[in-house]
């Protein structure tokens, strides 16, 4: 059986894939290896999914291979963009079913998942735009010559996601790859598989061919670790922890030196001048680190608040984290539901009691909320140093850290004050201080007076350790091509 009826409070019964999706078809794993899906609302077994070991990583690349060298690569980019928009318009007809799906597996409240399918829609139409847009070059250097510049694919794409996002992810990695006329491998989380299998269907539904875009379900240690290493596969892009982002370069270097594209943790500085329209940033501020229960690689877990205004702000944010819904993600009121599994869950409860231990304030939350779930209440910790692991740490749960600065110097310091770089934010109503700031933090996206306002159209990514390469806009598109340069000669042998 490669699938099976499950329900959702949203969306009654539907048709739930269960198999590895290669050649637009769901197969079961060569070894006949199922792994479990666990439910983070409430802890049960949703059901359980067929894994993808090493043998399946290579029927999958060679599937990959097989269609990248044949029909994929005598599709015209006219095609691939049209495949692209068919495939977003039927995200957008199964809105409420993929969102449900999301909100299950993920634990996301479900009005964001809803708004994560409407943004994977939006991903997947704006490179169904580019496909026939992406054009070369003539270069003159002597008269007896002519150059041209392509922009090719790269080839066979493994493409590793995580599960904060599982759609999301999924769009933004397959956008790109497939408009650029590559073929992909992709590994879903192994914590949320469902959603990507459900949106799986529509690829055949769309009308891809077979093999371009492959969907498998796995461990990152064994798939993971199989498509990094995999001799046949030109290109690796990564969403996930700066660990194991550092163990896919390695693993990369060790085998064919394919490109990497990598996208890791964050420690993003969220600050706050006098000036700032208080109750603006508040609602900037809360949603920067709550949004997605704090597990966003940009959530704006440091905050840095100007001393003037110092008591006013936290007095007032505190207040507001109280007020988040948190609870039964199938809510619509519900802001914050579950941490995403056990692992997580303790892991951020570990960092509290870390905080706690090194002397910090709990302004507010800290404790498991109910007994069932991965529930954690929206937590501040104040008095907090710069050297402590909760200041320097991605916790990738509903936690951040706030503190006082004195001047625009110091705000910029304090601010760049972590090995990350992946985003930042700063809120004021001095257009002189937004710009210098922004120019000083050294982070790939930098919003004023706003918060995670991501967008398709725009490049996303970081500086330092990050991540290299950008997702997104029109940078991803370098991420997906690689450069060739044909140089004819128009006059006579040089030597001859
Ligand atoms: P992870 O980095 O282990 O997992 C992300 C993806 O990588 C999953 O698909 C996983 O199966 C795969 N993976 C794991 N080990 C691999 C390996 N050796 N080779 C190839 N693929 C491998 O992240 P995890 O353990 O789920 O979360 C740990 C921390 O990572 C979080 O607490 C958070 O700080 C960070 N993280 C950051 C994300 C981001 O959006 N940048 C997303 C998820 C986690
Ligand atoms: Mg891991």
């Amino acid at each position: 059986m490669t699938s099976i009826k499950l329900k959702t409070p949203h969306s009654g019964e539907y048709e739930q894939p269960t198999g590895l999706f290669i050649n637009n078809e769901f197969v079961k794993g060569v070894d006949g290896k199922t792994f479990e899906v666990i439910n983070p609302t409430d802890e049960s077994v949703i059901c359980s999914i067929h894994e993808a070991t090493e043998k399946d990583v290579d029927l999958a690349v060679s599937a990959a291979r097989k269609a990248f060298e044949g029909p994929w690569r005598k599709e015209t980019p006219e095609n691939r963009g049209r495949l692209l928009v068919k495939l977003a318009d039927l995200f957008e007809k199964n809105a409420d079913l993929l969102a449900a799906v999301e909100s299950l597996d993920n634990g996301k409240a479900i009005s964001m998942a809803k708004g994560d399918v409407a943004a994977c829609a939006g991903c997947l139409r704006y490179y169904g735009g580019w496909a026939d847009k992406i054009e070369g070059k003539v270069v003159d250097t002597t008269p007896d010559t002519f150059n041209y510049i392509k922009k090719e694919p790269i080839g066979v794409c493994g493409q590793i996601i995580p599960w904060n996002f599982p759609l999301l992810m999924w769009s933004w990695k397959i956008g790109p790859a497939v408009a650029c006329g590559n073929t992909v491998v992709l590994k879903t989380a192994e914590q949320t598989p469902l959603s990507a299998l459900v949106a799986a269907t529509l690829i055949k539904e769309a009308g891809f061919p077979p093999g371009v875009i492959n969907i498998i379900s796995g461990f990152g240690k064994i798939a993971g670790a199989a498509i990094a290493s995999h001799m046949d596969v030109d290109k690796v892009a990564f969403t996930g922890s700066t660990v194991v982002g550092r163990q896919i370069m390695k693993a990369a270097a060790g085998s064919n030196l394919k490109k990497v594209t990598l996208e890791l943790g964050g420690k993003s500085p969220n600050i706050v001048f006098e000036d700032a329209d208080i109750d603006n940033a508040i609602s900037w501020v809360n949603f920067g680190i709550y949004f997605n229960h704090g597990q966003c690689c940009c959530a704006g877990s440091r905050i840095y608040v100007q001393e003037s205004i110092y008591d006013k702000f936290i007095q007032q944010f505190k207040e507001r984290a109280q007020k988040n819904a948190v609870g039964d993600p199938f809510k619509h009121e519900t802001f914050q539901g579950p941490q995403v599994s056990q692992l997580q869950f303790d892991r951020i409860m570990g960092y509290i009691e870390d905080g706690k231990k090194a002397g910090a304030t709990i302004e507010t939350g800290g404790k498991r909320i109910g007994d069932k779930g991965f529930f954690i209440e929206p937590t501040i910790f104040s008095n907090v140093t710069e050297d402590m692991k909760i200041v320097q740490e991605e916790i990738f749960g509903p936690v951040c850290t706030i503190s006082k600065f004195k001047t625009k110097e110091e705000a910029i310091k304090i601010g760049n004050n972590t090995t990350y770089g992946l985003a930042a934010a700063v809120h004021t109503k001095n257009l002189n201080t937004a710009i210098e700031v922004s120019n000083a933090l050294r982070a790939g996206t930098v919003w004023v007076n706003t918060y995670n306002t991501l967008h398709w159209q725009l490049p996303f990514g970081g500086f330092k350790e990050s991540g290299i390469g950008r997702e997104l806009g029109e940078a991803a598109l370098d991420n997906y091509t690689q450069t060739k340069t044909v140089s004819i000669r128009l006059g006579d042998a040089l030597f001859g």
